[in-house]
């Protein structure tokens, strides 16, 4: 049963001093790459990112800047590698203890597996093995052809907070052929937060709670909207779904998405993605 999250200290639903807080953990979807996408302007707020990342616990960043979609030709998979050289020397250099690896945020399209094949868009922490897929946020597009498509190169799609598309927060059991198909889902952290309204919050739960959803990430952009909310969603998972749950969903899998290594329902009972 869920008990209704206390106010924190920024005044948003949250959690509340119980929370038991993630340390060492792996952000496999976040926007810090400054200039590049909606995600900081520039270095300085970039670094100011990277800072509240890691006071969060983060040790690791995956940057996803956007590709495809309304970025298309604007983030090739060169700058994008050229960016994480280049902020990972600003904090260095600012004494932030965090280390960014490349990745994309890759707005779904049917040219994603000719675009793979030639190495202009990039897959998580650039292992091969995962690829980050965010769907339009109001239609609905079938993902099955695109994971047949990559299963063919043991490439396993995670889906980008499937609960902001307009279409599947009304229709929940849509999703799930892709799941049996071997997509990964990630959560939104916010989303769990009620950042982005009740509707959005009830989906993320939903999937969480079915097991469906494996992944939890921040999708950070800025400290303003879309800042991290990583340890909110981590105590308000422990609070609904055991400490089990959210330690697997923040910690572990993620974790196992950098590593380019196996995912794995909650307690590792059942390997979840591309069979290889
Ligand atoms: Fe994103």
């Amino acid at each position: 049963m869920k008990r209704s999250g206390a106010n924190n200290a920024d005044g948003a639903k949250g959690g509340d001093a119980e929370w038991s807080r993630p340390t060492q953990w792996v952000d496999i979807h976040c926007h810090c790459l400054p200039g590049l996408d909606d995600g900081p302007g520039t270095m300085a707020e970039a670094v100011a990112l990277c800072r509240a990342l890691v006071a969060d616990g983060c040790t690791t960043a995956v940057a996803t800047p956007h590709q495809l979609g309304r970025y298309e030709g604007l983030t090739p998979a060169s700058r994008i590698r050229w960016a994480v050289h280049d902020l990972n020397a600003a904090l260095l250099d600012a004494d932030v203890p965090l280390a960014v690896v490349a990745g994309a945020d890759v707005r779904l399209d049917e040219r994603i597996p000719a675009l793979l094949d030639a190495g202009r868009i990039l897959t998580l922490a650039d292992s091969g093995r995962y690829i980050l897929v965010e769907l339009p946020d109001e239609v609905f597009i079938d993902l099955s052809p695109l994971l047949v498509q990559l299963a063919e190169r043991d490439v396993t799609a995670v889906v980008s907070h499937p609960e902001r598309n307009a279409f599947l927060v009304r229709r929940l059991d849509a999703a799930r052929p892709w799941a049996e198909k071997g997509a990964l889902f990630q959560i939104t952290a916010a989303s769990l937060c009620g950042d982005f309204g009740p509707e959005i919050e009830r989906a993320a739960w939903y999937w969480l709670e079915q097991g469906t959803a494996a992944l939890v990430a921040t999708d950070a952009h800025d400290l303003r909207d879309r800042r991290p909310r990583m340890s909110q969603a981590f105590g308000l998972i422990a609070e609904r779904l055991g400490h089990g749950v959210a330690r697997w969903t923040c910690i572990t899998n993620p974790a196992a998405v950098l590593a380019g290594t196996d995912v794995a329902s909650v307690n590792g009972s059942r390997k979840l993605g591309v069979r290889r």
